[in-house]
């Protein structure tokens, strides 16, 4: 194909009379009364090309253009006639009139045009993803992501953090997620997995001596995909060693300031900082939301001197009751509020009692039962007439908390309470060390087995392992975790007295960790780190909640892509050399199936 001169969004009135050429896609055909105007697209913008039936040929070539062929133009930048110029486009105030075309590319008809993607359903948006990614939406995005990595990248060149890539082919150290497993051809029986993360690689990096890492690396965990959830996703890591929890946070935070200046033009103050057990208290979540009110109120005191069974029952039983305020919630229906109890029961709640204030007293709900303490209620919910009031009521604190934290979420959405462009960043700081498990009946690691205990808990591992802090912490924004981190264990005895606590035996942690206790052993600096995971960060700057939108081919809720129809059946001789065979029922499955 011959030379472009330009690309699609470039041309403006200065460019009137020159003789450009343009390549890209149609897309759009408009016949006005015999004159062809065409807009021709390409990753830059859009251009107006006019081809007038003077030129009989080059106007019957025109005449074949269909959207999305791909095609190569010459011809003479012009003003376009007064009244006709477009204020939409950028280029709108010129047309080129077209003396050469050629069609570099004749389409068959698209199953939609990247104009017509919005509507289409994401199925069939993801299997020809070709077309959808055409769609200036999705062009935009992606280059959001490629701004945040070369930003990230050079912030922490000029910090003197070296970029180092860990392996994909790693041991199997499941690090609470479900593994990937590769099979091994040449180790028979053998496999590798892929990596949640690079936390031990990186956590050897130290060890090693490179003092400052990052790297921008691929995280592959086996588990079900949410809205902000993929199976394979992409991680900002770093790690840097002779370093507090404070260096770690303010390298993270300049780094976020950084980004937000850069792309939006959006200023980060310094965070706030709030323990994770008030966090559980106030909102419910160790993610909390701070865009809208609606706090945790404990009402314990209150709803003992009721007589209502579901409250004396929970409180009996060593519960609590908690409730929270929403405004002007009054307004809604019966079916709405049984809606939201019947949602919750999904969190283990047992119901939502509810009422309502009117004229200075409860109203519908469970108003009759709170007689005793209507006006102490009122008082201490700060509730107001129009407002609807909330219980969550359970034996267990974490049941209450869960429920209410989620569903202070679910109304402030519901009721439009969260208005556009509020960013409400914080750090979550003493999460506990471990939380016990009680269908397993041991304790787990809150973040994971490598984080270190606060030194001034250290008293309480043995005696009361719950009450450990750790130096964990998690930046939070809009109510969503972006990323999390620590400080490190750097002692061997530590290290495997963390490892013991969490049911892990001296065997099992050799085999399992032994060389991170080989390194622990050989000159470890105190380290700590982070992960911000980066599909989340490009899903804020890019104001979506879908985070197959900010990942160029993603996988559905199934795990499938569904352009290439991976994860797929594979040669028989395939799994012959990496000595797998198939399950009997799972073969006799395929067959059928
Ligand atoms: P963590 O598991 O908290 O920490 O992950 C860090 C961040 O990665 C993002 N993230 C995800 N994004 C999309 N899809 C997923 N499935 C997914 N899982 C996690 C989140 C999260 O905050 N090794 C530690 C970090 C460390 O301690 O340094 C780790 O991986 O934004």
């Amino acid at each position: 194909m011959q030379a472009r001169t330009h690309h699609c969004g470039e041309l403006r009135s200065e460019h009137v009379n020159q003789t450009v050429a343009l390549a890209g896609w149609v897309n759009k055909y408009r016949d006005h009364g015999g004159v062809i105007f065409i807009d021709i697209r390409d990753r830059k913008g859009i251009t107006q090309l006019v081809f007038r039936p003077s030129d009989e040929k080059l106007h019957a070539n025109a005449d074949r253009l269909r959207n999305e062929d791909v095609i190569w133009v010459k011809g003479t930048c012009i003003a376009r006639e007064e009244g006709m110029a477009n204020p939409k486009l950028a280029t709108g105030d010129i047309e080129i009139e077209a003396t050469e075309l050629e069609i570099l590319n004749k389409v068959d008809t698209p199953p939609f045009t990247p104009d017509e993607a919005p509507k289409v359903g994401e199925e069939t948006r993801l299997r020809y993803r070709f077309i959808d990614l055409r769609q200036q939406r999705m062009q935009k995005i992606l280059k959001t992501r490629h701004r945040v990595t070369k930003l990230m990248r050079d912030y922490f060149d000029e910090n003197e953090f070296l970029e180092i890539e860990t392996p994909f082919l790693c041991k199997s150290t499941p690090e609470g997620a479900r593994d990937f497993l590769v099979p091994s051809r040449l180790q028979e029986s053998s496999f590798y997995a892929l990596p949640q993360s690079p936390q031990l690689f990186k956590q050897i990096l130290m060890v090693a001596g490179m003092e400052r890492y990052f790297q921008i690396a691929r995280c592959f965990r086996d588990e079900d995909p949410r809205a902000d959830r993929q199976a394979e996703f992409t991680q900002l890591d770093v790690e840097m060693s002779f370093v507090n929890q404070d260096d770690v946070m303010d390298c993270i935070e300049n780094l976020c300031r950084k980004l937000w200046k850069d792309i939006l033009d959006v200023d980060v103050p310094k965070l706030k900082r709030m323990p994770y057990a008030e966090a559980m208290d106030r909102f419910g979540s160790d993610r909390p939301d701070l865009r809208f009110g609606m706090e945790l109120v404990n009402i314990s005191d209150l709803a003992e001197k009721t007589d209502f069974k579901v409250f004396k029952g929970a409180i009996a039983d060593g519960g609590l009751v908690k409730a929270i305020r929403v405004p002007g919630g009054a307004s809604m229906s019966r079916k709405e509020t049984d809606a939201l109890a019947e949602w919750v029961k999904q969190f283990g709640a047992g119901g939502l009692p509810v009422t309502k204030v009117e004229g200075g007293k409860l109203a519908t709900g469970i108003a009759k039962f709170l007689e005793p303490i209507t006006d102490e209620l009122i008082a201490k919910m700060e509730a107001q007439d129009g407002d609807l009031i909330c219980f969550g009521v359970d034996k267990k604190s974490t049941v209450v908390h869960r429920v209410l934290g989620e569903l202070r979420v679910k109304i402030a959405h519901q009721l439009d309470m969260i208005k556009p462009g509020q960013w409400e960043w914080l750090w979550v700081v003493d999460f506990p060390l471990v939380e016990f498990n009680e269908d397993e009946n041991r304790y787990d690691s809150l973040h994971h087995p490598f984080t270190a205990p606060n030194p001034e808990d250290m008293h309480l591992l043995d005696s009361d392992p719950a009450k450990v802090r750790s130096l964990a912490y998690d930046i939070i924004l809009n109510g969503s975790e972006v990323g999390g981190g620590s400080i490190r264990i750097h002692d061997k005895n530590t290290q495997s007295k963390v490892f013991s606590l969490l049911g892990i035996s001296e065997e099992d942690a050799k085999v399992k960790f032994g060389f991170l206790l080989d390194a622990l052993r050989f000159g470890a600096p105190p380290h700590g780190g982070i992960a911000l995971g980066l599909d989340r960060t490009v899903m804020h700057l890019e104001n979506t909640t879908n985070i197959r939108d900010v990942i160029a081919f993603p996988k559905t809720q199934n795990g499938v892509d569904l352009m290439t129809m991976a994860p797929s059946e594979v040669d028989p001789a395939q799994l012959q050399e990496l000595h797998l065979r198939l399950a009997p029922s799972i073969k006799a499955d395929a067959v059928k199936g």
